[in-house]
Parts: structure tokens; C-alpha cells; sequence
């Protein structure tokens, strides 16, 4: 087949995942729509796929998983036998079974998963694999979406078995414990509670509310004043150590 459409569906709370799951899109070639679910304000809506469409699913590898937050609103998708590619970004540790879970979910509703990547990105915490997806990481992928359109030349293929994880998977998913605050620049926009995929942000756009927050950072680029940041001295320390453990570059893997 040749898919008449692609659709990528994405929760990426800072980017990464969406830069990379459209650079695969653009290597399929067909005309692109972009399903973004990360901000808790968008509401999303429920849509089906035909078997003539392509769906590429992305979202970040939390814990050696998909962020529990993400996996309901990329649930609400279904397809009808189509074909779908599930991608992770990762921050330059390991992906775990962050594949897997999206290629069993798919699975679950409806589409075939064809092909699956986990690829490098830098991490949310600390200074690792700064810059990536790097341009050289992009066309790689890109060179993965046309790979993928090669082989759906040869029909719409149950890929299952050559995507690597654990069942039942690993405990993780969660967010972690670094909590962002607020500085007196904040002039008050609101766009970073709008940004917000846990609705963590109070209506004053200054409290955040520890239990919900899941250490995302979304909210730090998005702020036009530098008024969301991590100033926490333990915070910095956990970063020295995590910075060298991580140091050692990974590089993006492909599944076909
Ligand atoms: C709470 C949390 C847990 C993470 N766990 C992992 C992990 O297990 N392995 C890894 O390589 N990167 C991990 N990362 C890093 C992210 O996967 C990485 O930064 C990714 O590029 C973020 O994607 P996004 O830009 O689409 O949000 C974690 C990040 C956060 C915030
Ligand atoms: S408040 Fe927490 S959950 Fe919300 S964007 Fe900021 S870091 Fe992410
Ligand atoms: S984005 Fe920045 S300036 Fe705007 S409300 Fe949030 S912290 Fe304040």
C-alpha cells in the first residue's frame, strides 16, 4: 500500500519526541496532520483511521516507559487494520519497554504496528545529549520513514516480534521529583499553565501543585521570561553524578 495520509499523534512535553516522529513522517513523503496531546488545556478528540492512512505514534520514555499521563489520550485513537509506526525519544539511558507498551496499545485498538524507533534526544534533567535530535539524527530518521515506505510497498506487515521490551514491563512512567518555581519576572500570561500537560499549574500561574506536576520542565522554554526554573542546590547535585553516569552517547535504533 501507499498511504494517502500521515498522521502523527504526539504527547512531547519539550519537544524532542514530535521533532523526531516528524522527521520519519517527512521521509514517508504523503501529506502530514499532527495530533498534539500533551497540553491537559487542548481536550482531545477521539478519531478513527482507515487502512489507506499511516499513523505514527510518539511520546517520551519516562522510567523505562510512556508517561502514565500520556497513555489514555494516545488510547483515544483508533485505527481500522492501519498501518502505524510507535517511536519513543529517549534521553541517551535506555528505552526499556517504552516500545512495547505503544506497540501493545496500538495493537489494542486497531492498527498494525509496521516498523518502531527509540530515538536519542537530550534529556529533560541535567546536560545530557545536548542538542539532539541533532540534524544528523533527523535524517536518519527520515531515512527510516522512507525504509518503512518501502516495505509497506509489500503490504501492511506485523512488525510485533522485532520490537524489543519486556512483558509484563517494567515499573515506570511516573515523573520525577524536581519541582520548577516561580521567579518575580513572571508578568502573569498564563501560557505556561496552558502549557501544562498535568494541569499542575495554579489559576494565579505561580503555584505549582507537587502532587500532579510530573517534572516535564514544559513550562521553563515556554515562559517569554525566564520566570519558571529549578532552583534547587539538590537539584544541581543529582545532576553532577546523573550528567557523568549518562555521559556515554547512544545512539537511535530503528525496528523494521
Ligand atoms: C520523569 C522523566 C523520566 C525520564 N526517564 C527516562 C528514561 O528512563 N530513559 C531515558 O533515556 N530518558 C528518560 N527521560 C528523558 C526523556 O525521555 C527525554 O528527555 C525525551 O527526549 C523527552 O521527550 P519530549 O521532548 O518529547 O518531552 C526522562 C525524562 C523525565 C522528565
Ligand atoms: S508544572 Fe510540572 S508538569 Fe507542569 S509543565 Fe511545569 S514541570 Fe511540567
Ligand atoms: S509563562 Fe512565565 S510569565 Fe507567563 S505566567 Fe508562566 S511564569 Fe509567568
Amino acid at each position: 500500500m501507499n498511504p494517502v495520509k500521515t498522521t502523527v499523534i504526539v504527547f512531547s512535553a519539550t519537544g524532542t519526541s514530535r521533532k523526531s516522529a516528524m522527521a520519519i513522517a517527512k521521509g514517508i513523503g504523503c501529506p502530514v496532520e499532527v495530533i498534539d496531546v500533551t497540553a491537559l488545556a487542548d481536550a482531545v478528540q477521539p478519531k478513527t483511521f482507515g487502512p489507506d492512512e499511516l499513523v505514527i505514534f510518539g511520546a517520551p520514555c519516562y522510567g523505562g516507559r510512556i508517561p502514565k499521563i500520556a497513555m489514555p489520550r494516545l488510547a483515544a485513537f483508533k485505527g481500522e487494520g492501519t498501518p502505524c509506526i510507535v517511536t519513543t525519544a529517549y534521553g541517551n539511558r535506555d528505552f526499556d519497554d517504552a516500545l512495547v507498551e505503544l506497540c501493545d496499545m496500538a495493537k489494542d485498538n486497531g492498527f498494525v504496528p509496521v516498523g518502531a524507533a527509540a530515538m536519542v534526544a537530550q534529556h529533560t534533567f541535567g546536560t545530557i545529549a545536548v542538542g539532539r535530535p541533532t540534524a544528523e539524527d533527523l535524517a536518519e530518521d527520515e531515512a527510516f520513514g522512507r525504509k518503512v515506505l518501502e516495505s509497506l510497498k509489500n503490504g501492511i506487515v506485523d512488525k510485533t516480534e522485532v520490537i524489543p521490551g519486556n512483558r509484563p514491563y517494567k515499573d515506570g512512567g511516573n515523573g520525577g521529583k524536581f519541582r520548577p518555581s516561580t521567579m518575580d519576572s513572571c508578568v502573569n500570561c498564563g501560557a505556561c499553565r496552558k502549557a501544562c500537560p498535568a494541569g499542575a499549574i495554579g489559576e494565579d500561574n505561580q503555584t505549582i501543585d507537587n502532587d500532579k506536576c510530573i517534572s516535564c520542565f514544559r513550562c521553563i522554554p515556554v515562559c517569554p521570561m525566564k520566570a519558571k526554573a529549578i532552583q534547587n542546590p539538590a537539584y544541581d547535585e543529582f545532576c553532577v553524578g546523573f550528567n557523568e553516569r549518562l555521559a556515554a552517547r547512544q545512539e537511535s535504533k530503528f525496528f523494521i
